[in-house]
């Protein structure tokens, strides 16, 4: 079958054709149209600007897809589209579009939960053996998720603060890097020593420990605590550090530094958490787990732990950061998974804060 992903979450507009045959999709074509350049001006999304974009951009888009997958729009066979999280003026471009070729195609329309759709871009050519270890981890959200099967999860870990993502941003904006702070960090990085600033990880170790029996004791989940993630303290410790006074030449070494420890308190937890769980397989998710070091620092942990697993992150980075042909394949196993749930005629409802379960 084939199937129209729609993304419109944040400040990418993009639409792909993910054709799926005995539950293995692969991409027809994956067109983004990144609204960074814009974004760059003011170092971060203004949720209006974005907006405006999206409504610009969603058709030419969709039509860019369907063209580059050498299909007309009649014989796509289902339609899916980010219902959240993200911001709502963004999602709702997705959603309304979607709703409007599902009425008048008369096809299937297929809600997809944004964070699902970045686990799911695991999947593309891959057919992972559960259960499977998932470090998510994005501007928006920062996750160890353990999952048992298609759509069965069970969240282990998150952040209580920023998403490294986040970090990674605004640590950007603190050493005057350009935007998305991601890849700026890790290009500055190039060449600089990770370790010559010590900079916190963030609930390591005794913190993390103590944080779980306070969680415990509340009548929490037993695990709740054990896993999660701080980046707060991390971005103060490097405000405090350039308001102190570094100089010019060592920024290669503060930005390798604070990419070390993001990436330290990442992996670190992911091991653990491996450790501790049954799994067949690990998988990165989401725009950070396009970071080459991170990519290095868990292989190099898996290794010294003696974890033999097949380690998964998407090999192309624009199926790390937001896009479409995580949405068409995460549709595509939901339809496969029940098919009689999606109707014509639907709408999606956009839900800025919405999590899965
Ligand atoms: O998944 P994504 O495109 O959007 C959200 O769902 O949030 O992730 C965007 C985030 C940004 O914070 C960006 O700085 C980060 O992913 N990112 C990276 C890299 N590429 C993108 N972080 C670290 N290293 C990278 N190479
Ligand atoms: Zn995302």
């Amino acid at each position: 079958m084939l199937i129209l992903g729609i993304e419109t979450s944040c400040d990418e507009t993009a639409a792909a054709v993910i054709y799926g045959e005995k539950g293995v999709p692969s991409v027809r074509s994956n067109v983004i149209a990144s609204q960074i350049k814009i974004h760059e001006k003011t170092g971060g999304v203004v949720p209006e600007v974005a907006a405006r974009e999206h409504v610009i951009k969603i058709i030419p888009v969709i039509a860019q897809a369907l063209h580059d997958a050498n299909i007309e729009l009649k014989n796509i066979d289902a339609i899916a589209a980010t219902y959240g999280p993200g911001l709502i003026s963004s999602l709702v471009t997705g959603g309304v579009t979607a709703s409007t070729l599902s009425a008048v195609l008369n096809k299937p329309l297929i809600p997809v939960n944004h964070i699902e759709g970045h686990i799911y871009s695991n999947f593309i050519g891959n057919s992972p053996k559960f259960p499977v270890m998932i470090l998510t981890v994005s501007g928006g959200h920062n996750d160890l998720i353990l999952m048992k099967d298609h759509f069965k999860y069970e969240v282990i870990g998150e952040t209580i603060d920023d998403a490294a993502g986040e970090a990674f941003d605004k640590g950007a904006r603190i050493l005057g890097l350009s935007y998305p702070g991601g890849p700026a960090i890790q290009k500055a990085a190039e060449g600089g020593n990770p370790h010559a600033y010590n900079l916190p990880r963030g609930l390591m170790g005794a913190r993390a420990k103590s944080r779980a029996k306070t969680r415990e004791k509340a009548g929490k989940a037993l695990d709740a605590g054990e896993f999660d993630f701080s980046f707060s303290g991390l971005k103060t410790a490097l405000l405090r550090l350039i308001e102190k006074g570094v100089p010019k030449e060592s920024l290669k070494d503060v930005a390798a530094s604070f990419q070390e420890a993001s990436c330290d308190a990442l992996s670190e937890r992911l091991i653990q958490a491996v450790q501790k769980y049954k799994v067949h397989e690990v998988h990165l998710a989401g725009g950070v787990s396009a970071n080459k070091h991170l990519r290095e620092m868990v292989r190099q942990k898996m290794q010294d732990a003696g974890i033999d697993l097949p380690l998964r992150y998407p090999e192309n980075i624009s199926l790390c950061t937001d896009n479409a042909a995580m949405i068409g394949t995460a549709g595509y196993f939901q339809y496969l998974k029940n098919p009689g749930k999606f109707r014509k005629n639907q709408k999606i409802e956009c839900t800025p804060n919405a999590f899965f379960s």
